[in-house]
């Protein structure tokens, strides 16, 4: 089985031969290689059964190594970037003729982002090539937070897995990019809006679910755990699925009657968002696993991280 540990040096060795490394970052785990070596990329889409129409973000260690491959074509960007860098945002910009068509499914823009996470920014402070790194799950799953879900979805499909704990922030990067001269967020994840438009105004939604999406992180049925998920009204789902075995995931302090359910997970008593993206994923996994047979969730209040949960549990249910 693959080993899980914090030999920077052996990541580094494996990467440039080509191999694919498991990494941590803030959001979630990332399945990272040269984003230089196309057959490594290639390996990228290979073991997650990732489409070649889905393309790859680029992490990198600091701004002046993200100008080596893309341009800051907009003032604003450079600016959330000079913000929020390390961090929770991925941006889409024009790329240069160094990274490969294969990273961008085509396109002219490229997706990078500098995650905040001290073993991987050591380790892209080693190498001097970005690594492409989508969220290392098989395409369609739930992410992983945790070293160990890696290692359950990709066993010896890979060559390590860097060990950087839990992720602190657990739900994946937000997208942002400018189309038509105005800031648009194509993903909702772990920087707010609310935080965004601080810094730079207001800001365009594009969050879709259309059949034909730009960003396949807008597909429907994303992020979906294997058993049924349905998500809306607590009671009402109860009701209806009163014949299964039910796990319940919730927030905050509504008042639940235990012996309903088969397992009951509150992702945060105290209402606090942060606390709950991060147990988001971990208790997907957990009540896909259990004895129940379908899993019921509460949304979220629609404000601040709430709103990527939300759009996370949308895209998973049924
Ligand atoms: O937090 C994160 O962003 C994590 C960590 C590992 O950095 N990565 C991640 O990667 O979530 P992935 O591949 O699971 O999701 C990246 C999303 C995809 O939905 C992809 O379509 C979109 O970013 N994307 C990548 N490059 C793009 C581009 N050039 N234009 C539009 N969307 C792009
Ligand atoms: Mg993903």
């Amino acid at each position: 089985m693959v080993e899980i540990g914090t030999n920077i040096n052996l990541a580094k060795d494996l990467l440039l031969r080509g191999e694919l490394v498991a990494i941590p970052t803030e959001t979630v785990y990332g399945l990272a290689a040269n984003a230089l070596n196309e057959k490594a990329v290639l390996s990228i889409f290979e073991v997650k059964n990732r489409p070649f129409f889905d393309p790859l973000i680029i992490h990198l260690a600091s701004i002046e190594s993200v100008k080596l491959y893309a341009d800051f074509e907009d003032e604003r960007l450079l600016i959330l970037a000079k913000h929020f860098w390390p961090g929770p945002l991925t941006l889409l910009l024009p790329k240069k003729n160094n990274i490969p068509y294969l990273i961008t499914s085509g396109l002219d823009k490229v997706a990078v982002r500098i995650p905040n996470h001290a073993i991987s920014l050591k380790l892209l402070k080693s190498i001097s090539f970005p690594l492409a790194a989508p969220s290392a799950n098989p395409f369609g799953y739930v992410s992983p937070t945790e070293p160990n879900h890696v290692k359950k979805h990709f066993g010896n499909r890979l060559a390590y897995i860097l060990d950087g704990g839990k992720c602190e922030v657990g739900i994946e990067s937000s997208i942002v990019g400018i189309e038509n001269d105005t800031v648009c967020i194509y993903r909702l994840g772990g920087l707010s809006i609310e935080a965004i438009e601080k810094i730079i105004g207001p800001v365009e939604l594009k969050i879709n679910q259309s059949s034909n999406p730009k960003t396949p992180g807008q597909l429907k049925n994303h992020y979906a755990p294997k058993k049924p998920l349905f998500v809306g009204d607590v009671k009402k789902l109860k009701q209806k699925h009163h014949l299964k075995k039910i796990d319940l995931i919730y927030f905050g302090q509504d008042e639940i009657k235990l012996d309903d359910y088969t397992n009951i997970y509150n992702l945060s008593e105290t209402n606090d968002f942060k606390e709950a993206a991060v147990n988001l994923f971990k208790f997907l996994r957990l009540a896909d696993d259990s004895d129940s047979e379908i899993i019921i969730c509460s949304e979220l209040p629609d404000i601040d991280l709430g709103r990527a949960i939300n759009d996370r549990l949308k895209r998973a249910a049924r």
